[in-house]
């Protein structure tokens, strides 16, 4: 998993002291340096955690003119003349190996995703491209729509899936046309809309590639519910709808399904699976 060592062009620490150390943290570029910041990550509470003195004792300097994080903090036990730098890294090394969602999927962007992109219907290329890129930034729960026409089973992953009303219970779906799964969707009039969890990464890709049909099913364990469909076990949330309406748009069609039937797993530690920046990822709340 990425860590601070992967951003930042230094990281490294010398002794300010007998007791005192200074750790520096430098990043390449402005960007770099200002999405750290707005991650809120890097702040004193984590590096007196991290090397287990008081918050009180940390000095942190944000200093954005030069890309860097100062960080003095007293050290217990002394080692080395002042102003040498620590070279085996025995210091710096808590602090290079943090591995934090957030500043993970701030950086999970490439290059392209940087620039500023500006879209407008003059020039339609350009507004899909942009637009693209700003659905990249959504994150999205990830969900496997299934159902079963003619004795097979089809089924599809999906994150445009979003609740519509409480009452009646219904949701809607957006679903490509084209995917191997619609017609059934259709003829069938019902589908299982089961909510993934983080472990179920693999079945997200295997439900959205070839082969289709019944052979994706190899991925995970599944059962037919009473409503006749396919459910996954172990799931967030499996949740069963009758085909309401349908709305087409483009090159997709919302599906709006009245719930019949739910089946709902205990919330923990059935952590529902995410996707951001074409990665797939877990929820990490800001105030963990
Ligand atoms: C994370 C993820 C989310 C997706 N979300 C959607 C979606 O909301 N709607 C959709 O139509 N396709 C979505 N897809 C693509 C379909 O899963 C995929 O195109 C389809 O299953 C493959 O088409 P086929 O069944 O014709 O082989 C998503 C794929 C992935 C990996």
């Amino acid at each position: 998993m990425p860590a601070v060592k992967d951003f930042a062009s230094v990281c490294r620490s010398k002794n300010a002291g007998p007791f005192m150390v200074t750790l520096d943290i430098v990043f390449e570029t402005d960007d770099i340096y200002d999405r750290v910041a707005e991650t809120g990550v890097l702040k004193p509470e984590l590096f007196a955690r991290l090397y287990s003195v008081p918050v009180t004792q940390v000095q942190f300097t944000p200093y954005r003119a030069a890309r860097a994080f100062k960080i003095t903090l007293p050290r217990m036990i002394s080692s080395g003349d002042t102003g040498d730098t620590d070279v085996y890294g025995a210091q710096q090394t808590p602090l290079c190996w943090i591995s934090i969602y957030p500043l993970m999927w701030s950086f999970a962007m490439s290059e392209a995703d940087i620039r500023v992109h500006r879209g407008s219907s003059h020039d339609p290329e350009q507004l899909q491209s942009a637009f693209r890129q700003a659905m990249r930034r959504l994150a999205g729960g990830v969900a496997v729509v299934s159902t079963m026409h003619d004795d097979v089973r089809h089924g599809m992953t999906v994150t445009a899936v979003t609740s519509l009303t409480m009452d009646p219970p219904a949701l809607a779906v957006s679903v490509n046309r084209h995917a191997s799964a619609f017609e059934a969707f259709i003829r069938r009039k019902r589908f299982c809309v089961n909510l993934l969890t983080h472990q179920h990464t693999n079945l997200a890709v295997a439900f959205s590639r070839k082969p289709d049909g019944d052979a994706r099913f190899a991925s995970g364990e599944w059962r037919i519910n009473d409503a006749g469909l396919p459910s996954l076990e172990g799931s967030v949330a499996s949740i069963t709808c009758r085909l309401h309406d349908l709305a087409e748009f483009g090159t997709h069609a919302i599906l709006i399904g009245a719930v019949e039937h739910l089946e709902l797993a205990p919330q923990q530690p059935t952590a529902p699976l995410i996707y951001l920046s074409g990665q797939f990822g877990r929820f990490w709340p800001l105030s963990a």
